[in-house]
């Protein structure tokens, strides 16, 4: 009645979700191939909460093996979708790759969730759907933009495959969460963001420069138009993102969604520029960051941010940490890992 299947579950986003779920009222069942997060992130959920996640090791785009786990779990009330690939440089290089594990995984989460009479849909989306709008704050009813990459277009082609099987299907409902830019770690610093390899994400690069691993962060252009001429995003705390999933799930088992697939954004409701998270990185962690202006990322937009109303009206949910807080959390986290 209240087992979730967490796909992706190890990783950054998903292992917060879990000891959210975990301290809410559900029963908690993680699948993870552990292809870009670690098994650590289980021990570190346990010692949050005093309890360990089940935990099958599988690949979600792989149908036999997604066949076994719902066999032996066929209670599944609902799915939380985290588990993708979501390097978006890495997507233009390796489209096929990208599309097989992203797609495949959706496909054979949905197909068994119906099968099996799972009736809850919870999917990872993002406000890369939405390109670069022509009015800001986004809305729910903003226009969707092409995708820049093989990446975001699995995240666009994945809602409109949720959307028409839901519609086909009276049983099962979804929500798909359009994420901004989480950062930060739980305040236990038992979890956080471990990147393998170079991060691409401003954060976890300005605390493993912080850190020493890196020389200097380098920012990707200062001749948008903002004002201090570097690209804008909507960055908020993952612990604020995680319970935004434990109120759509609940929103769903309670009934009281208003169509069978509903998209909510999920920010903090304000832009921030590069220089600005770099500035009050500095003041939180007390450090001088090294860093270097070169030129614009390929793909990058320039200015992105959230109207979160309809979050706030339906889901009850706003963000309640502060930027400030997101980025100690993410520091605290880099020092314990990296025994600072
Ligand atoms: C990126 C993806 C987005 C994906 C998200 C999660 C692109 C265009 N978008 O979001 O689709 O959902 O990651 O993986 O890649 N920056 C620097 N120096 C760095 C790293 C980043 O200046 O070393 C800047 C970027 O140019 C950007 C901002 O920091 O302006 C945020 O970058 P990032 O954390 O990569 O997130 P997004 O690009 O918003």
């Amino acid at each position: 009645m209240n087992k979730i299947l967490v796909t992706g579950g190890a990783g950054y986003i998903g292992s917060h979700t879990v000891v959210e779920l975990m301290n809410s009222w559900y029963e908690v069942v993680i699948v993870d191939n552990f292809s870009n997060s670690n098994p650590g992130s289980i021990d570190g959920i346990e010692r949050i909460i005093g309890r360990r996640p089940v935990l099958v090791e599988a690949d979600c785009s792989d149908y036999s093996q997604m066949h076994e786990l719902f066999k032996k779990h066929s209670d599944i009330a609902g799915v939380i979708h985290f588990a993708a690939l979501k390097a978006v440089g890495e997507s233009v290089e390796k489209p096929l790759e990208y599309y097989r594990n992203n797609i495949l995984s959706i496909i054979n989460l949905l197909s068994l969730l119906r099968e099996f009479g799972g009736k809850h849909f919870v999917f990872s989306s993002s406000c890369t759907v939405y390109g670069q709008p022509d009015v800001l704050p986004v809305t729910e009813q903003s226009p969707l933009k092409p995708a820049m990459s093989p990446y975001g277009n699995t995240k666009k082609v994945g809602e409109d495959i949720i959307r028409d099987t839901v519609l086909a299907s009276a049983n099962i409902s979804a929500i798909a969460l359009r994420y901004f830019n989480p950062i930060g770690a739980h305040p236990s610093s038992e979890i956080g963001e471990l990147p393998l390899g170079k991060p691409d994400n401003l954060v976890p690069f300005i605390t493993q420069t912080a850190a020493g691993i890196r020389p200097k962060l380098q920012i990707f252009g200062n001749d948008y138009n903002s004002p201090d001429g570097t690209a804008i995003r909507d960055y908020f705390h993952v612990v604020d993102l995680a319970k935004a999933h434990v109120l759509a799930l609940d929103r769903l088992f309670k009934g009281s969604n208003k169509s069978n697939f509903e998209v909510f954004n999920v920010g903090a409701g304000q832009g921030v520029t590069v220089l600005e998270i770099v500035k009050a990185f500095e003041k939180v962690s007390g450090k001088k960051l090294n860093y270097e202006i070169v030129g614009r990322r390929a793909g990058d937009i320039e200015k992105v941010w959230a109207d979160t109303s309809l979050a706030e009206k339906e889901l009850g949910w706003k963000v309640k940490s502060s930027l400030e807080d997101a980025l100690l959390t993410a520091w605290n986290w880099e020092k314990k890992v990296r025994g600072i």
